[in-house]
């Protein structure tokens, strides 16, 4: 069944388990033989929280924003085990002899996960003929077994230099992403440790290796992202040339810099059996406190690289206010790395990411567009959004600073957007910009909440410093953020996706957003130069 029209806290658009518990996403493949997404992921339907026996969930979509429901895909071994997280690989030729005619080539999938017991940690392999909906045990497993008992989550893909499917998961413990390359899905060669990089915290959890497109535009001139673009991003680029670098994914719990669980990037190159990170700094992923355990989907349309995160983060994802279900996934996000100025005198690479939210699968309830708007302390501006709204919303806001107004370095020169519950308006999501600090900053705190008052590692602010975005015709800096909303999830994309920062919020039940106040802390500093919010739903 569809999981869009449950309980009123359910998010509309992002995939959340119909029951049970759900942690990290796996398998995640796109089967081209009829143009869906397939998304598994850590499921325990017996219980709201994360207890053994763990299965692997599954959901399908053919839009990303509505998800069929197909239950339990994969079981682990039996009730004191768990089939931990892993990946998906379409085995178009058949290397792994599991397939014959009867099966499309762009439907002969096979996953490798992790079978954990706590007594052991080994990759086991199964393959299904049906499409991805039911799954067939290998008989010889495991298929990769070092007699550890933190060896786990493997992300699988074709590499096509060297014809070699190539396995990364984590020896978690010590700090190793080990590298195993194949040629028929079952049996696995060792090529090599990638050891003590990044943020270590406790240990690392799902690695993952992709090559990404490079886009060498410089992201102003890029003129698809914001409001009006489709799933299809990069296709309508006005990309000048497009090449790759390999970047690594891993995953660190806890030990994350803002508390428990994050994920962390690194750029290099790889060549079929070592990844060589291109310098030794360590960058994060997404600047909020729920975006954990990303992985990237196999066989995706044009080569893109799409990836979804688990919203939420192991220091409090058990006492979430929940009925029936918890957990979410984030929205399907694109990844590219565009150059950037993380400041005046660098330019760099980076990670570009841009949410794939499809209008046409949603309908715009009531939309504003405001443009030349002047912020002063003494007034603010009020939208509303409308009597009913759902709790599902898009906005986006393009701002220029007047670097020069005189300002002391003691004045909190901030802009800020307070977006407001319909039924109780003290209940609000603060999300600003202060100019001294040049940072921005989200405050989830003000809610009636028990759980958001009380568990002190559902910490309420985040910041971030920000580079602008460009420099106006005058020289002033302008600036950008897009954010949807989404229930109890944010997941705000600043200056065209540069960064991100990705965290759950509650207001009390049905308090959706209805109104978003705009206001400024200081006088002539910030003009908003374009406005935009529209109130949605599925
Ligand atoms: C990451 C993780 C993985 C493991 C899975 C268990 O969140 O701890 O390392 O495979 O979750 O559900």
């Amino acid at each position: 069944g569809s999981n869009n029209t449950h309980s009123p806290e359910r998010p509309l658009a992002h995939l959340t388990p119909s029951a049970g518990w759900m942690n990290d996403p796996n398998g995640l493949f796109y089967d081209n033989e009829t143009s869906t997404y397939h998304t598994y992921y850590q499921y325990n339907p017996n219980d709201t929280v994360f207890s053994l026996p763990l299965y692997w969930g599954h959901a399908s979509s053919q839009d990303l924003m509505t998800w069929k429901d197909h239950g339990v895909a994969i079981e682990p071994r039996d009730d004191q085990s768990g089939a931990f997280s892993g990946s998906i690989v379409v085995d178009h030729n058949n290397t792994s002899g599991f397939f014959n005619d009867s099966t499309l080539p762009g439907q002969r999938i096979v996953a490798l996960y992790t079978e954990h017991s706590n007594t052991s940690e080994t990759q086991y392999a199964a393959y299904s003929l049906d499409g991805g909906y039911s799954f067939e045990y290998y008989e010889q497993n495991p298929v990769l077994d070092i007699n550890s008992t933190q060896f786990r989550d493997p992300k699988v893909f074709w590499h096509d230099e060297t014809q070699r499917w190539i396995m990364a998961l984590a020896l978690s413990q010590e700090y190793k992403v080990q590298i195993y390359s194949s040629e028929n899905l079952t049996s696995w060669e060792f090529q090599s440790n990638f050891s003590h990089h990044g943020i270590l915290g406790y240990q690392y959890e799902c690695p993952g290796l992709a090559k990404v497109p490079v886009i060498h535009e410089s992201p102003s001139n890029v003129t698809l992202h914001g409001l009006n673009s489709t799933t299809n991003a990069t296709a309508q680029t006005n990309v000048t040339s497009v090449d790759h670098k390999w970047v690594m994914f891993l995953s660190i719990n806890p030990g994350a810099p803002m508390g428990g669980s994050f994920n962390e990037y690194f750029i290099g190159d790889f060549d079929g059996k070592t990844f060589t990170a291109q310098d030794s700094a360590t960058r994060i992923f997404d600047h909020g406190k729920d975006f954990y355990a990303l992985q990237t989907y196999s066989d995706a349309p044009n080569d893109d690289v799409l990836g979804i995160a688990w919203a939420s983060n192991w220091d409090y994802g058990a006492y979430v206010p929940a009925e029936d279900y918890r957990g979410s996934m984030s929205l399907v996000r694109n990844f590219t790395l565009r150059p950037y100025n993380p400041n005046p005198e660098t330019t760099e690479f980076t990670l570009y990411s841009e949410p794939l939210v499809n209008y046409t699968q949603l309908h715009t309830n009531q939309s504003m567009h405001k443009t030349s708007l002047e912020l002063n302390s003494d007034e603010s501006v009020l939208y509303r959004l409308g009597k009913y709204p759902q709790g599902l919303l898009e906005f986006s806001v393009e701002w220029k600073v007047n670097a020069t107004a005189v300002l002391s370095k003691r004045d909190f020169a901030d802009m800020s957007l307070y977006f407001k519950g319909v039924k109780d308006d003290e209940e609000y999501l603060r999300l600003g910009y202060e100019h001294n600090a040049a940072a921005f900053f989200l405050d989830r705190g003000n809610s009636e909440v028990e759980f958001v008052n009380q568990n002190p590692f559902f910490t309420n602010r985040v910041s971030q410093n920000i580079e602008p975005f460009k420099i106006a015709e005058d020289g002033l800096p302008i600036f950008k953020v897009r954010g949807i909303i989404d229930r109890n999830l944010i997941e705000l994309f600043f200056n065209d996706g540069s960064s991100t920062s990705t965290n759950l919020f509650f207001l009390s039940e049905e308090n959706y957003i209805g109104a978003v106040e705009i206001t400024s802390g200081v006088d002539d500093v910030f003009t908003i130069l374009d406005f935009d919010v529209k109130q949605l739903s599925v």
